[in-house]
């Protein structure tokens, strides 16, 4: 399992990084635009943080665009992957990249036939959005199973990005399901790592030890 952050924030991927369990960085222009900074200086900074891969989203709505905008941005590093919105023509894009050696993440996917989709025309990487489809109250678990189990039963190399997580449980969910990757808010790491058991064990050691400090002297 590969945990990325999905945010433009330099300094929250800096502070992530530190641990050590940060395997890529999702962008889209949402969060780009957070920022106010320059598109194309904010990728080559989190590319030379990150080892592994950093998604840059186009904005063309073409096939022409979205291969144009992403030859491009391919060349500002090794390890940028090119972020394509699930349409018609989004999908001509990543059967032209994907023949160049270029990288792409399928975005915006939402149903088993979007997926699917995207591997035959050689993703990548998919991105089931989590939150979203449970904000209008369908099941995205049942989406990452099915897409996890097209993925292994047919041999496609495609693999599935959770996006859109929000809370631990979507996290935990989702991991056991089998999403390859899941895209992760840099607020939700802190989340993850504390347990009110963990937080009262530590303040309870240090209490107990403490007392047998005193008691030695
Ligand atoms: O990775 C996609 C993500 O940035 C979207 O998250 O919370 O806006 O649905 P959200």
């Amino acid at each position: 399992m590969k945990f990325f952050v999905d945010t433009a924030n330099v300094a929250e991927i800096r502070r992530i990084n530190e641990m050590g369990i940060v395997d890529g960085v999702t962008t889209n222009p949402t969060i780009v635009a957070r920022e106010g900074r320059d598109f194309e200086t904010v990728i080559k900074e989190i590319c030379s943080i990150v080892d592994g891969p950093v998604s840059a989203e186009v904005t063309g709505l073409t096939a022409h665009d979205m291969v144009t905008e992403a030859r491009s941005i391919s060349k500002w590093s090794n390890n940028v992957v090119i972020k394509i919105p699930m349409t018609m023509e989004g999908l001509k894009a990543v059967k032209i990249l994907s023949k160049e050696g270029i990288k792409t993440n399928v975005t915006l996917i939402f149903s088993v036939s979007q997926g699917l989709m995207a591997m035959k025309a050689g993703a990548t990487i998919i991105s089931p959005f989590v939150g979203r489809l449970e904000d209008i109250g369908v099941d995205a678990y049942q989406l990452i199973a099915d897409l996890r189990h097209i993925i292994d039963f047919y041999g496609y190399e495609t693999e599935i990005i959770a996006a859109s997580i929000r809370s631990v449980q979507q996290l935990e969910k989702v991991t056991k399901l089998g999403a390859h990757i899941a895209t992760i808010p840099d607020s939700l790491f802190e989340k993850m790592s504390s347990h009110i058991l963990t937080t009262q064990g530590i303040e309870q050691f240090m209490k107990d030890w403490e007392t047998f400090e005193k008691r030695e002297k």
